[in-house]
């Protein structure tokens, strides 16, 4: 797996395929598919039907009299391959070069298993159990095959992974000193550090401050070299939306919010707190 994050000749048919995914009109439905309403990704939910129903034809095919019960799982399987694939694939088209690699050998897989279970279903349609049980073994075995690949993708690679989580562990409770009011121009991005944290500064007319951890939750991109609109930051490398005030992804495919601050003023200082919600004191806590 190692050699295929490396194996740099299957980039120019990764090249092709982004295109044409990062081409499909679907509007926000991108951002459904993201799982951005969910809070990560989708994808890795919507598997679990096609995989289960799949390992379970499989079972049933090691006990007698069970065909029938075989059959309408491989059908069941195949009629959610396709939105999970979907899924899939917004998903990969927003990776860095190195998991897409991995991710298209993981979608060969899969379509392997696709075309393997597909036939083993008109296998049984015709009758031909044998061949039907045998094309439904081989498509499991390239399913888990594509399993595997998805696994060092999310595990290995933190493809899929909120990549702002570490953010409340890596902050002191309590405010920070950041600079002096005047070092940040106004609706400029000015980078700081808190900690071993570095954030996004913003400062509005109105001497409004927002601070928003600059590692984008989607991929780690640089939000200090996004650009600042209408109350937001937008990523550079993917394009995910921030809301300011509060962290919000407004757009994905970052499905997480960014880790935001409480700002004050104090003789011409500003001073930054890490907000933390329940989750996030507990962490924070828990770390201490
Ligand atoms: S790193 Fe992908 S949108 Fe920010």
């Amino acid at each position: 797996m190692d050699r295929l994050e490396r194996n740099a000749g299957l980039d120019g048919i990764a090249d092709s395929v982004r295109r044409v995914v990062r081409g499909l009109p679907l509007g926000r439905g991108r951002d459904v598919l993201h799982g951005r309403w969910l809070g990560h990704p989708v994808h890795p939910l919507m598997v679990q039907l096609p995989v289960g129903s799949w390992f379970s034809a499989a079972v049933l095919d090691l006990l007698p009299g069970q065909l029938r019960g075989a059959r309408a799982l491989i059908g069941v399987g195949l009629a959610a391959a396709g939105p999970a694939a979907v899924a899939g694939w917004v998903d990969w088209a927003e990776l860095q070069r190195q998991q897409m690699r991995v991710g298209l050998v993981h979608a060969a897989a899969n379509i392997t298993a696709v075309a393997l279970y597909s036939g083993s279903l008109a296998a049984r349609i015709r009758g031909r159990s044998g061949l039907g049980k045998a094309l439904g073994f081989a498509g499991l075995s390239a399913v888990s095959l594509g399993g595997a690949l998805g696994g060092h993708l999310a595990y290995r690679q933190a493809a899929g992974a909120n990549h702002s989580e570490v953010v409340p562990h890596l902050v002191t409770l309590g405010w920070h000193e950041i600079g002096a009011v005047a070092d940040f121009p106004v609706g400029q991005a000015v980078r700081r550090h808190i900690d071993d944290v570095t954030v996004l500064v913003v400062r509005e007319s109105g001497n409004k401050v927002h601070v928003l951890a600059d590692r984008c939750s989607h991929m780690g991109g640089p939000l200090t070299e996004g650009v600042i609109a209408d109350g937001c930051v937008q990523c550079p490398w993917h394009g995910s939306v921030f809301r300011l005030a509060d962290g919000w992804n407004v757009r994905g495919p970052a499905t997480a919010p960014q880790p935001a601050f409480d700002t004050r003023i104090t003789d011409g200082h500003v001073e930054a707190c890490l907000r933390l919600d329940e989750t996030r004191a507990g962490k924070t806590t828990d770390a201490a």
